[in-house]
C-alpha cells in the first residue's frame, strides 16, 4: 500500500516547511494538510479542516483518504502555554493521546510527533544535556511533553504503534513566523535586523540556548522517519543537537552583515522558562543510532537566512 499522510498543524512554522518537504517526497496527492482553519489562499494540495480534539472528525478524515502516517504538530509552545496552562495541557495531551489511540486502532504504519528542550528542567545539568538526565520540567508545556514522551514510550511498548519523535531544539527558519515560544527571538531578529538595523530583545544577552536551523529539522525529521525500525532504539524521543548560542552571540554574527545593527535588552517572562533550559544538548544517540547530523553552524544560518529573507521581503 501507497504511504497516504496526514499532517496536523500544518499551517504553523514547522508545518509550512515539513509539509512541503513531505510532497517533495512522497508526491503531492499522497500529502494532506489539516490545521484548524483552510487558509485564506489556498495552496497547492489537498487541505482538511480540522481540531485534533475531535476525535470523531479524525477518525473521518483518517478513512475518508485512507491515512496511513500521520504527522501531529498542533499544540501550544511554551510561552502561550503559560498564559493559558489548563488549555494547553488539554490540547497538547488530547491531541497527542486521539492520535496514539487511533494509530493502535486502525494499526496505521507510523506516527510522528515532536517532543522539545522544554522536557528538561532548572535541575538538568545544562552544558550538552544527555539523552538520560535528570527531568524535571517546570512549564506547562515542558510537563505536557515530558508526559507526551511517556506516552509515546508506552503506545509502542503495549500496543506496537510505530511512533518516532525528536526532542527539537529553537527553530529557526524563513519562510514561515514562530507561534509563541521562547527561542522565537531568533527568528524576530532578522526580520528586524532587516527592516530597522534594530532590536530589542525578551532575553537576557548571555542567555545560550540549543538552536536549530530549519532545514537541519526538517531533514531529521524525514530521516528518523525513512530509518528501518530497528533501528529506532527510543521511543521516548530522541535529543537533537544543532547549533547553540546567546543573543549576544547572534547579534554579533547579524553585525557582520549588518554592521550598524544594535541590540537591546528587555527581558520578560520568557527569561524565566529560558533560565531552565539546556544551553547545549548531546545527541550522541541521534547520531549512533539513526546517523543524524547537523550542517548548518552559526554562520551558515546567519548567510542563509539573509540571503532568502531579503528576497522575501
Ligand atoms: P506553531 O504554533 O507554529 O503551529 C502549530 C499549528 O497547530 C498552528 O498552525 C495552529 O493553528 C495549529 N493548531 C492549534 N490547535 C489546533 C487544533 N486543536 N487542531 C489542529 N491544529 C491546531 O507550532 P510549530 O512551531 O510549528 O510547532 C509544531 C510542533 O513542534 C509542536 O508540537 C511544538 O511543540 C514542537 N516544537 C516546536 C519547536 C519550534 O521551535 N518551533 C521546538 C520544539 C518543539
Ligand atoms: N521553540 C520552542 C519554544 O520556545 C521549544 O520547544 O517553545
Amino acid at each position: 500500500m501507497k504511504d497516504k499522510i496526514l499532517v496536523i498543524g500544518s499551517a504553523g512554522q514547522i508545518g509550512t516547511e515539513l509539509v512541503e518537504a513531505l510532497r517533495a517526497q512522497f508526491g503531492s496527492s499522497q500529502v494532506i494538510a489539516s490545521d484548524l482553519k483552510a487558509p485564506e489562499i489556498p495552496g497547492e494540495g489537498l487541505f482538511e479542516a480540522l481540531d485534533v480534539t475531535d476525535r470523531e472528525g479524525l477518525l473521518k478524515i483518517v478513512k475518508k483518504h485512507g491515512i496511513t502516517q500521520i504527522y501531529l504538530l498542533a499544540a501550544l509552545l511554551s510561552a502561550t502555554a503559560e498564559k493559558n496552562p489548563l488549555f494547553a495541557w488539554k490540547l497538547n495531551m488530547e491531541g497527542l493521546l486521539n492520535v496514539l489511540e487511533l494509530a493502535r486502532e486502525k494499526h496505521l504504519d507510523k506516527v510522528y510527533w515532536p517532543s522539545s528542550i522544554a522536557v528538561f528542567g532548572p535541575n538538568t545539568p545544562k552544558d550538552n544535556t544527555a539523552q538520560y538526565t535528570i527531568m524535571e520540567p517546570s512549564t506547562v508545556y515542558g510537563i505536557s511533553k515530558q508526559s507526551g514522551e511517556r506516552w509515546c514510550e508506552y503506545y509502542h511498548a503495549k500496543y506496537g504503534v510505530d511512533v518516532r519523535s525528536l526532542r527539537y531544539p529553537g527553530l529557526i527558519g524563513w519562510k514561515s513566523a514562530p507561534g509563541g515560544g521562547t527561542t522565537d527571538y531568533a527568528v524576530h531578529i532578522f526580520h528586524e535586523a532587516l527592516k530597522s538595523s534594530s532590536y530589542e530583545c525578551f532575553l537576557g544577552p548571555d542567555t545560550a540556548l540549543p538552536m536549530m536551523y530549519m532545514p537541519d529539522a526538517i531533514r531529521a525529521t524525514l530521516e528518523l522517519m525513512n530509518a528501518e525500525t530497528g533501528r529506532i532504539k527510543i521511543r521516548s524521543s530522541y535529543n537533537l543537537g544543532g547549533i547553540s548560542f546567546s543573543p549576544k552571540d547572534l547579534a554579533e554574527e547579524i553585525r557582520k552583515k549588518i554592521p550598524g545593527f544594535k541590540i537591546s535588552y528587555k527581558p520578560d517572562s520568557r527569561q524565566q522558562i529560558a533560565d531552565t533550559w539546556p544551553r547545549s544538548i548531546d545527541d550522541s544517540a541521534s547520531r549512533l543510532d539513526w546517523g543524524w547530523k547537523p550542517l548548518y553552524d552559526l554562520k551558515t544560518m546567519t548567510e542563509d537566512m539573509f540571503i532568502n529573507l531579503k528576497k522575501k521581503l
